[in-house]
């Protein structure tokens, strides 16, 4: 691996799996202190739950010590440059884990800082989060050559890691999204010109979801968007994942969602809640995954 992990693309394809099979020790054996005696800075300019909890849990099960910041108290970008909170941090702890809105700022971080780098998520990846996707998918049985997993809703950060991800492993991501909602040009590219998985936008959900083995979604409205909601809400009622939709998909279909839900928006209770539904396992895997990755890039296992 790199110095820094800020998207799924730096991967290779062992590396993924190296990560998957070092969660899976972690998870089992707790003695394991790589950061014992190590601080991690934790900058977040937008909300959080899993995140947050996951990276400062896992560091103190690995030995260390994380230190949250609020964007409130470093202004970063703003009160000073990303290089000088990248040069400051590096002096005192030995990784910085960052979630912020602008993605470039996290390419300044990692520039200038002489510690590892983590994407917490930014408006344009969540990478940490599409590993423990596809570590919860691996989890419940699902991990073969060309998977088929639907995303029905947004083309956002979600889906810019899944097709990242769909560069490196070989799965059917079929996006269900309306016009005007598509992902990063530059990564779909990528994945289509990658030729290591079948990556197609279909506009019609029901279609979209046929015969899947996973039925993926995500909030319409990220973090940040809040002033377009009401729009947002009109655009994509047709790409709700509810009962109906699910019925389209295989009988052992799972549902995921990244969290946090918008329910009764993007997702029906009854598809949350539901039998299928596996979204409290991916909440409980960024620990494990990002353990790994801590590991890995902190601790040199
Ligand atoms: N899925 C996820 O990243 O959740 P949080 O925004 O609560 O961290
Ligand atoms: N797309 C969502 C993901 C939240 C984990 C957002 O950026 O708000």
């Amino acid at each position: 691996m790199n110095k820094d992990f800020l998207s799924i693309a730096e991967l290779k394809k062992e590396e993924v799996f190296e990560l998957l099979t070092l969660a899976d020790r972690l998870k089992v054996e707790k003695d394991v202190k790589p950061l014992a005696g190590k601080t991690v800075a934790m900058i977040f300019q937008k909300p959080s739950l899993r995140t947050r909890v996951s990276f400062e849990v896992g560091v103190i099960q690995l030995g260390g010590q994380a230190i949250f910041l609020t964007d409130e108290g470093v202004g970063l970008g703003v009160r000073e440059s990303a290089a000088d909170v990248a040069n400051v941090l590096s002096r005192f702890n030995d990784a910085i884990v960052a979630r912020v809105f602008d993605h470039q700022l996290l390419l300044d971080l990692s520039k200038f800082a002489t510690v590892p780098v983590i994407n917490a998520l930014s408006d344009l990846s969540h990478p940490c989060q599409i590993l423990a996707d596809l570590y919860t998918i691996r989890q419940h049985g699902k991990l073969r050559d060309h998977v088929k997993v639907a995303y029905v809703g947004d083309g956002n950060n979600i889906v810019n890691s899944w097709l990242e991800l769909a560069s490196i492993i070989p799965i059917h991501l079929t996006l269900a999204i309306p016009f005007g909602y598509e992902p990063d040009k530059t990564i779909y590219d990528k994945a289509i010109q990658s030729n290591v998985s079948k990556v197609e936008i279909i506009r019609d959900p029901r279609n979209a979801v046929n015969k899947a083995d996973v039925v993926y979604t995500d909030t319409w409205t990220s973090m940040g968007q809040e002033q377009e909601k009401t729009k947002r809400i009109y655009d994509f009622w047709e790409y709700q994942v509810n009962g109906s939709l699910l019925r389209q998909a295989k009988k052992d279909v799972i549902v995921m969602h990244c969290l946090p839900a918008h329910r009764g928006e993007e997702i029906t209770d009854e598809a949350l809640d539901g039998k299928q539904s596996v979204v409290n396992d991916q909440a409980e895997n960024r620990l494990h995954i990002q353990k790994a990755i801590m590991a890995k890039l902190i601790g040199k296992m």
